[in-house]
């Protein structure tokens, strides 16, 4: 089958101070559908960059970049993306956050209406739907930013650091029902992340990319059967993950 996301030979460079600064270098990577693959990499190494690319953002590129079977030179790759910050407005409510995508895209309908509120209380958003974003805690105005990157069409999500902002009780929560939510709908998942725990607790492979200029120095499949419950990270298994991702970090 074809895979969701093909990237050969990626590079990307910006321009600064008049010099050259060479952002990607020859990035390979490949996701099939409906895995959850995450990326992992230090500051300033090219994630965002890498997202943005793939998103169809990012026009001055060397290499291919195809995504479900189409190179995105050609044709607007079908992505929900979900910056590294939430952007809420916050002048809308949660509902009208939500379908904010849908509107600009023109394929808002009426008949949704049932839909969108069975997500908002999958999302636990029940009973928030009117409320606006300065009344949410933060695990729930990250809740209302991926669900209206859940609700995008687009087979693909791309989520950078979508819990990074968030303290570690919350972003435990938040991990375990992504977890659930994705196992029950089976998107294909590609996911930036700093934390190498959350990278194995959540992944089905896991990309390590390494200091600038950005490229892929590991990529490790995660072996680990699912449903997964929290109280696998203190498995052998789990740890030895953890220690091959901590040294390919190292390289
Ligand atoms: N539009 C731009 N113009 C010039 N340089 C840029 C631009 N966007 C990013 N950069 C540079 O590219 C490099 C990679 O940035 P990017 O945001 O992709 O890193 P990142 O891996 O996502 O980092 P972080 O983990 O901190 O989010 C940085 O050195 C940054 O300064
Ligand atoms: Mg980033």
């Amino acid at each position: 089958m074809e895979p969701a996301v093909n990237i050969t030979d990626l590079c990307v460079s910006y321009t600064l101070n008049k010099k050259e600064l060479k952002v990607l270098e020859n990035v390979n990577l490949r996701a099939e559908a409906g895995r959850f693959v995450s990326i992992i990499g230090p500051s300033g190494c090219g994630k965002s960059t890498l997202f943005r690319t793939i998103a169809g953002l990012e026009k001055k590129y060397t290499g291919s970049v195809i995504v479900n079977g189409c190179d995105i030179r050609n044709s607007r790759p079908h992505i929900a993306y979900m910056l590294q910050k939430d952007l809420l407005l916050p002048w809308r409510n949660v509902r009208q956050n939500i379908v904010l995508p849908l509107e600009l895209a023109g394929t808002l309908k009426n008949t949704d209406a049932d839909f969108i509120e069975n997500m908002i209380s999958e999302f636990g958003l029940k009973g928030f739907a009117d409320a606006y974003p300065d009344e949410l805690s933060g695990g729930m105005r990250q809740r209302v930013a991926l669900l209206r990157t859940w609700l995008m069409e687009g087979s693909v999500m791309l989520l950078d650091e979508p819990f990074g902002a968030l303290d570690a009780l919350t972003r435990k929560h938040m991990q375990d029902w992504l977890t659930g939510i994705w196992e029950k709908h089976r998107k294909t998942v590609l996911f930036i992340t700093h934390d190498i725990e959350e990278a194995v607790y959540l992944s089905d492979e896991v990309f390590v990319m390494g200091p600038r200029p950005g490229r892929i120095v590991e990529h490790i499949n995660i072996d680990i059967e699912r449903p997964r419950k929290s109280d696998i990270t203190c498995t052998p298994l789990f740890i030895d993950y953890k220690r091959r991702l901590v040294s390919a970090l190292q390289v």
